[in-house]
């Protein structure tokens, strides 16, 4: 397979802190498009994050982004990507409206280009009231989705985006995550970290579950969830409650033998296959809850 095809390419890329592995030995080739790493707190994912957007130069392997070396092409690959950490790396001392015109200057745009596309994003983010008022005044929130958007204005070929989410109230996160789409129409990629599986079903073409420095699934989020396997059959009664839950393999056989048993128990009660919920699957491929996971 050729490189330059790929959005990301990684062979054995390995990274260590003071003699301990944090990244072992990865794998990972990725398409173009929107791709989601998803593990728990010390999984690695800012360490992977930083790798490919060139911050940190990695221990050991090769990592290609859009055909282009990490290391190697630096210059020319900082040029093609933008990175929001996991962090907020705003101008405190500038307002809304002038950080975005400094980045979007720094990047390339004309001023006013970068004023226009400000505007929109400052708009969309909801912070157009607040866009004079100097960042040291605004609140974690709105420093988040200020980071967020200078990082989108220059539409570059690729964002990495280190828990985006983290910290948003629901209209921003639904604002960001209509963003992504948008990009994603316009053929921008993106790299984004989560520790929410729901962001990542409803986000990414491909989900990348990394626990202690390994990649442990890799999948469409339907592709994850036939790997943890079993759909459960559920009986209802009238009213819609649940009276009866049976696990199966998820084969067609074994789906129907358990059915066929029911029906003798309940001829009655009406019937759901449930697949497992994202939550479930990333509990038993990690053996821990997600954040924010409700059991
Ligand atoms: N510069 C560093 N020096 C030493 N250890 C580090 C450094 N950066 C990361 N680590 C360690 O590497 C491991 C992975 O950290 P990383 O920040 O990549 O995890 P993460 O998946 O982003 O976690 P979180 O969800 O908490 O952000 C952790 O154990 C962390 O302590
Ligand atoms: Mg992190």
């Amino acid at each position: 397979m050729s490189y330059t095809n790929q959005l990301v390419e990684v062979d054995g890329l390995t990274q260590s802190f003071g003699g301990r592995r944090v990244l072992r030995d990865l794998r990972v080739s990725l398409p173009p498009g929107i791709h989601a790493l998803l593990g728990p707190n010390g999984a690695g994912k800012t360490t992977l994050i930083n790798i490919l957007s060139t911050l940190i130069r990695p221990d050991a392997g090769r990592a290609r982004v859009l055909g282009l070396d990490v290391y190697a092409d630096r210059t020319q690959l900082r040029q093609k990507i933008a990175l929001t950490g996991q962090y907020a790396a705003v101008d405190e001392a500038l307002s809304g409206t002038e950080n975005l015109d400094m980045m979007g200057q720094l990047f390339g745009l004309s001023r006013s280009a970068a004023r226009r596309r400000g505007g929109l994003l400052l708009d969309q983010f909801g912070l157009t009231a607040s866009k004079s008022a100097k960042v040291s005044t605004y609140s974690g929130g709105m420093r988040r989705k200020l980071d967020i958007a200078i990082s989108l204005i220059a539409e570059p070929e690729l964002i990495f985006l280190d828990e985006p989410t983290t910290g948003l109230d629901t209209r921003s996160r639904q604002a960001l995550w209509d963003e992504i789409h948008r990009l994603a129409d316009r053929g921008t990629s993106v790299f984004l970290t989560t520790q929410y599986l729901d962001e990542a079903e409803a986000l990414a073409d491909q989900i990348l579950v990394l626990d202690d420095g390994r990649i442990v699934a890799e999948g469409t989020a339907d592709e994850l969830k036939e790997l943890v396997g079993g759909a459960a059959i559920q009986l209802h009664d009238g009213a819609g409650h649940l009276q009866v839950e049976h696990a199966t393999d998820g084969t067609a056989a074994d789906v129907s033998r358990t059915l066929a048993e029911l029906a003798t128990q309940h001829p009655h009660l009406a019937v759901t296959v449930r697949k497992p919920s994202m939550d479930e699957v990333f509990l038993q491929l990690t053996g821990q809850p997600t954040e924010g996971a409700s059991s």
